[in-house]
């Protein structure tokens, strides 16, 4: 790809602004306290950030149930406030994107207040409004049977106008009507006025979901009471016309980025749909194919997780070399609906954290694609102990758990599991230092902080030349500004030992210079035949040794190198 861009060199950060850093000590993680970490982040060495929501917000979804595109939440500051993040962000050479929140708003958005007083209402058809259904009894039904990520059906029935509205996540995140070309113009209102204050992007919330299919019932087989079928409203064609729409009249004219979040369903062949450059729609994706390569859906608790190396090989290889020349890429460990990284895939409370987070790293880091790290993955933070229903703050989580109890689980074996998988996992408190709250917040934290904190933080982090947090500033400053960078950003990328069942091996290749990734991502030795090329230089390694490529090597656990190779011996 020779059309070189910002955002194709760029390594970001993901911030979740509620858990990141709280400058007023009223307990909630604000728009200066991440401009008073903008040291921090300079120092870390990334050029991008990427904040989670902080427009005004009733706080059901921690602000993705937005009550006003224009407003800043006066827990997260002022509008002001925020002009002076970007502009310092910007002095430092590091650019700002923001959620883009298309496919629904809060129900105490002004416009959900007009559409649900009358069916004529000039707001009603801003969202998805369908009479109920009966049963032979005459009860009433849903529109459809379709589930809700969230827990519960995809429908919520307002007594009002005798009425149901689409809610594809919580009750009180009612979905906007795309077909709606006011919709549409409002969106592009909301967009421009967020570029114009200076934002180098968007990453684009649940994008996936735009477009509706037809209202008929799933006849997908289910034991549940509402039909998870995600396809009637991800990925559908119709959505294309609405991105190509953004693009033309929202995004043309900027020198932005936007990075659209594409979720479980979409495949390769979607992503192509959204991110090809001549589609003019979206600049990359996320996926969520790496996400859940373990058995964290089976497990009971966190003591018998375990990563499927294979599985994760097989999901990277797809996106990795099914995407590469045609469309760019986004890469990334987790974000604010992910389990934590080293508890996921790592050593989380044995010896090898420290290892298993850095080997981790290496694997993922030296890939092609846009990378962001999650905050607070840089020390290798990782997922709590939650002990009962009240340490959870996820209205998914919630509701779910309320759901299942009312059925009969057993609480406790019910958080022991499903914790796995929480979103609440990545919200705990951003861990400073091992001082009061972290280092969060002087005043009383709206969340847990994982009781880590005292050996696990940013502080000690620094002052320790072998800690994780120095080890991701030496990967940043590879990928940046090294020699190599090219290879890492432009590179072809190609697996090897494919069959291996712990290692996770790949080339990459540019201008005739290459780089060998090899890593062990497992608590075990693992024996790795020699391999046929003659070493040039280590670029990084997780352990002070001595690598020969050219005979049979044993790698001990967590044991992961990046090497400058050349193909003939
Ligand atoms: C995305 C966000 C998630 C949010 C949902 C609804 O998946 O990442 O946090 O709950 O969209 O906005
Ligand atoms: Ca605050």
């Amino acid at each position: 790809m020779n059309n070189n861009k910002w955002w194709k060199e760029a390594f970001g950060y993901q911030i979740y602004i509620r858990s990141f850093y709280d400058a007023n000590n009223d307990g909630i993680g604000d728009l200066q306290g991440i401009t008073e970490k903008l040291p921090y982040l300079s120092y870390l060495g990334v050029n991008l950030i990427w904040i989670c929501p902080f427009y005004k917000s009733p706080m059901d979804d921690n602000g993705y149930d937005v009550m006003d595109f224009y407003a800043v939440d006066k827990t997260y500051g002022t509008l002001e406030d925020f002009k002076v993040l970007v502009e310092e962000a910007h002095k430092r050479g590091i650019r700002v994107i923001i959620d883009l929140i298309l496919n629904h708003t809060s129900d105490e958005h002004s416009w959900f207040i007009e559409s649900r007083k009358s069916k004529d209402n000039p707001y009603r058809d801003y969202y998805i409004w369908r009479p109920p259904r009966y049963d032979e009894l005459g009860n009433r039904k849903e529109p459809t049977n379709w589930a809700s990520f969230f827990g519960g059906g995809c429908w919520e029935y307002d007594e009002q106008t005798d009425e149901y509205y689409m809610k594809i996540f919580s009750k009180k995140m009612p979905d906007l009507n795309w077909e709606n070309h006011q919709v549409q113009e409002e969106m592009v209102k909301v967009a421009k006025y967020w570029l114009d204050l200076g934002v180098d992007g968007f990453r684009v919330d649940a994008v996936a979901h735009l477009a509706k299919a037809p209202f008929v019932d799933s006849d997908m087989p289910t034991n549940y009471r509402y039909t998870p079928d995600w396809g009637r409203f991800s990925n559908l064609p119709k959505l294309h016309e609405y991105l190509k729409m953004m693009r033309k009249k929202a995004f043309s004219g900027y020198d932005l980025m936007v990075v659209g979040e594409v979720g479980g369903g979409a495949l390769v062949e979607d992503a192509l749909k959204y991110s090809a450059p001549e589609e003019e729609e979206l600049d990359m994706v996320f996926n969520f194919d790496h996400n859940w390569c373990n058995n964290s859906w089976s497990a009971k608790d966190r003591t018998e997780l375990k990563i499927n190396v294979p599985h994760l090989k097989e999901m990277f290889d797809k996106w990795q070399t099914g995407l590469f020349g045609k469309a760019w890429n986004a890469i990334y460990w987790l974000n604010h609906d992910q389990p934590r990284v080293v508890t996921h895939y790592g050593d989380d409370e044995g010896p090898l954290h420290d290892r298993s987070a850095k080997a981790l790293a290496v694997a993922l880091y030296f890939m092609w694609g846009t990378p962001f790290i999650y905050n607070g993955e840089e020390i290798g933070m990782t997922n709590p102990h939650f002990k009962s229903i009240a340490d959870f703050q996820d209205v998914s989580f919630i509701t779910q758990y309320y759901l299942n109890i009312q059925n009969g689980t057993d609480p406790e074996a019910y958080i022991a599991h499903a914790s796995l998988s929480t979103r609440d996992n990545a919200r705990t408190l951003m861990q400073w230092n091992d001082g009061l709250h972290g280092g969060f917040t002087k005043g009383t934290p709206w969340n847990l902080i994982n009781e880590n904190y005292r050996t696990i933080n940013v502080e000690s982090q620094i002052k320790d030349p072998n800690s994780i947090l120095n080890f991701y500033r030496k990967i940043i400053e590879i990928r940046t500004k090294s020699p190599f960078r090219n290879i890492i950003i432009y590179g072809s990328y190609e697996l090897i030992e494919k069959e291996h069942n712990q290692i996770y091996a790949y080339l990459r290749r540019f201008e005739g210079r290459n780089l060998l990734v090899l890593c062990n991502l497992t608590k075990e030795a693992a024996t790795v035949d020699k391999l046929p090329y003659t070493l040039e230089e280590r670029v990084l390694g997780t352990m002070d040794k001595q690598i020969n490529i050219n005979k049979k090597m044993v790698l001990e656990p967590y044991e992961a190198y990046v090497l400058e190779i050349k193909e003939e011996i």
